[in-house]
């Protein structure tokens, strides 16, 4: 009686052996699929050069490259079924028809620098990287001032190709160099200079992008409607975007930096509160970011205490900027001696590390693209539309010199930032926003309970900052990524889901998005963890 159920079971455990002898693991079947859709659809006899596969002994240095967030850089993280490195626009659009063939997602990577890893893992698998890395040419054309880039150009490729042809133009663009074109300018994209000239995506006058059918797409041929959402709605919902083309700006020959630090015990809330009133209102060749962070006290030992740096880009002289703050910020207390006089790209590299710059850092060092450095870290945002009084400023530093770690920096808005109309592009966050926050905190403790404590401490901080802040809705900027204020999960809720996010991150201009989401890309090929959704009916 026995003897059949032994053998039907024997049987059972050789055919188990035996399969997962004989049959590749499925990502390897898919990786022959694959290729051999691309082989097909591709004239380019190397074309299988640019495909990575599990198996392939590169592929773990092709992942690791751009992972920039060590949170994602673990045993558990999702991983690719393959990875991409086009080298030619015809290779991605190989990719995304063939990808389609097979209904598999993808995830498209240019810098890596999504800080919430959601350009290289996903939380619907299968799903494929699509690496921009290759696609990196810029081409200055100082006499038109012009720069035609490929997305998978880092910023500080940007200001050195700049650089190399005129001292005195620049374009604005956030200060980390090895941020991604890709998606810095998908999704606004600010820095230093954002008060003066606003954002990257304000001065974008072309693009190419490959859509879901596969055509190579620019400006004309897109159409206004198109051209709008790639320059502010976010990275992953349009297509795969190859190019920029954009407007210089200029640049004075010299300009100047400075840093100034003050503790609480210096009269840190008093500077603040002062801050708040100048920051965004002086004049739009002054950005003074302001950095907080709580520290162990000098002055009294075993305490801790918060440390406010005000540190700042004028696009002029120091005299001149002495004689502004001055007047207009007097518990600053600038001297000239506090101020450095530099070229425009010295202050990039200054702004970046000032340490590193005064040890002789070189604008070359720009074209460093720093692979497979990551560390942990979290940021949230916020904005500010009318300012923080002094009692609640005391029990913000209450609450940050409780919990320890996590910093925060203010942009200043204004400026520019107030002139251009909040529908100009999805970008919404425009007049009357004082400042953005940025919530930050970094750690380099692997133990998962030093992640989890300051994931935690992230949101108890956020929860407490709710009163000070912008409200219906709470807006966020899109490339400071949190996945905390809501995921889709493209289910037949997906457009209600998908403006949870999508109205913090776009205000008014998430629906105009949806709508030409629905236009271009109607079955939701384009899709990440929050994306524009499609119009509800459709998923
Ligand atoms: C250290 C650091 C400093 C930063 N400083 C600033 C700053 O000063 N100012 C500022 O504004 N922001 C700053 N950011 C945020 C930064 O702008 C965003 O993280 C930005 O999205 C990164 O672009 P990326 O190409 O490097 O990222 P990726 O992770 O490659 O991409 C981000 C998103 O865009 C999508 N995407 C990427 N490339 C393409 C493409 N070619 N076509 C379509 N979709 C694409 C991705 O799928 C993903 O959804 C900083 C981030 C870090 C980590
Ligand atoms: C690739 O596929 C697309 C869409 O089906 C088609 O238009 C194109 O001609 C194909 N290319 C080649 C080289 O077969
Ligand atoms: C801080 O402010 C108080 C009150 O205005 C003042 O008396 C004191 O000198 C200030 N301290 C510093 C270090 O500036
Ligand atoms: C990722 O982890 C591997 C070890 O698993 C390590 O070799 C690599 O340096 C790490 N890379 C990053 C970017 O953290
Ligand atoms: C994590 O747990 C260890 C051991 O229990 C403890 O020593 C450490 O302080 C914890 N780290 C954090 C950041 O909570």
């Amino acid at each position: 009686m026995a003897k059949p159920i032994l053998f039907s079971l024997s049987f059972f455990l050789l055919t188990v052996f035996y399969t997962s002898l004989a049959a590749p693991p499925a990502s390897e079947s898919f990786y022959t699929t694959f290729l051999n859709c691309l082989k097909q659809n591709n004239t380019d006899p190397s074309i299988s050069n640019i495909v990575f596969p599990q198996s392939n002994p590169s592929f773990s240095t092709v992942l690791q490259n751009y992972i920039r967030n060590a949170r994602f850089n673990t045993s558990s993280t999702s991983k690719p079924l393959i990875i991409v490195t086009p080298k030619q626009t015809s290779h991605i659009q190989s990719t995304v028809i063939c990808a389609k063939t097979v209904n598999v997602q993808i995830k498209i990577r240019s810098g890596g620098h999504d800080y919430e890893g959601i350009s290289y893992i996903s939380n619907q698998s299968p799903f494929i990287i699509l690496d921009m890395f290759n696609l990196r040419t810029i081409n200055v054309d100082i006499q038109n001032e012009v720069a035609f880039i490929q997305a998978g150009a880092t910023l500080g490729e940007v200001y050195y190709r700049i650089y190399e042809k005129s001292k005195v133009h620049g374009f604005p663009a956030g200060v980390c160099p090895t941020v991604g074109v890709g998606g810095h300018f998908s999704g606004g994209g600010y820095g230093t200079m954002l008060r003066k000239y606003g954002l990257s995506t304000d001065n974008i006058i072309d693009a190419e992008i490959v859509d879901v059918k596969g055509r190579l797409l620019n400006r004309k041929s897109m159409g206004e409607d198109l051209f709008w959402a790639i320059r502010g709605g976010g990275g992953a919902s349009f297509g795969v975007v190859l190019s920029y083309t954009v407007k210089l700006v200029s640049v004075p020959e010299t300009v100047t930096v400075f840093r100034i630090e003050k503790t609480l015990e210096q009269n840190a809330t008093d500077l603040v509160v002062q801050w708040q009133q100048v920051a965004p209102t002086t004049d739009n060749r002054l950005f003074m970011r302001l950095l907080l962070q709580p520290i162990s006290s000098k002055t009294v030992k075993g305490t801790k205490t918060l440390r406010a740096s005000v540190v700042a880009l004028f696009l002029g002289g120091a005299e001149e900027l002495v004689g502004i703050l001055g007047k207009e910020f007097p518990l600053l207390g600038l001297k000239k001696t506090d101020c450095l006089e530099l070229s425009w790209i010295n202050s990039v590299l200054w702004y970046n590390n000032a340490n590193e710059f005064k040890n002789g850092a070189k604008p070359e060092s720009l074209l460093d693209r720093n692979l497979n450095s990551a560390s942990f870290g979290k940021r949230k945002s916020d904005y500010v539309q009318k300012a923080i009084p002094k009692d609640g400023l005391n029990l913000i530093w209450k609450k940050m010199i409780e919990l320890g770690k996590v910093g925060f920096v203010f942009n200043p808005y204004g400026g520019r930032m107030d002139e251009i109309p909040a529908d100009a592009t999805p970008f919404p966050h425009r007049a009357g926003n004082l400042f953005k926050i940025q919530f930050s905190v970094n750690w380099d403790d692997p133990a998962p309970n030093a992640t989890l404590n300051y994931l935690n401490q992230a949101k108890s901080l956020y929860s407490f900052m709710e009163p000070y802040v912008s409200k219906n809705p709470r807006s966020a900027y899109i490339n400071y990524r949190d996945l905390d204020i809501g995921i889709n999960s493209f289910g037949k809720n997906s457009y209600e889901e998908g403006k949870v996010y999508g109205a913090k991150y776009f205000n008014n201009n998430f629906d105009r998005l949806v709508k030409i989401k629905t236009a271009v890309d109607p079955d939701n090929f384009f899709r990440n963890e929050q994306s524009i959704p499609v119009l509800a009916g459709k998923v």
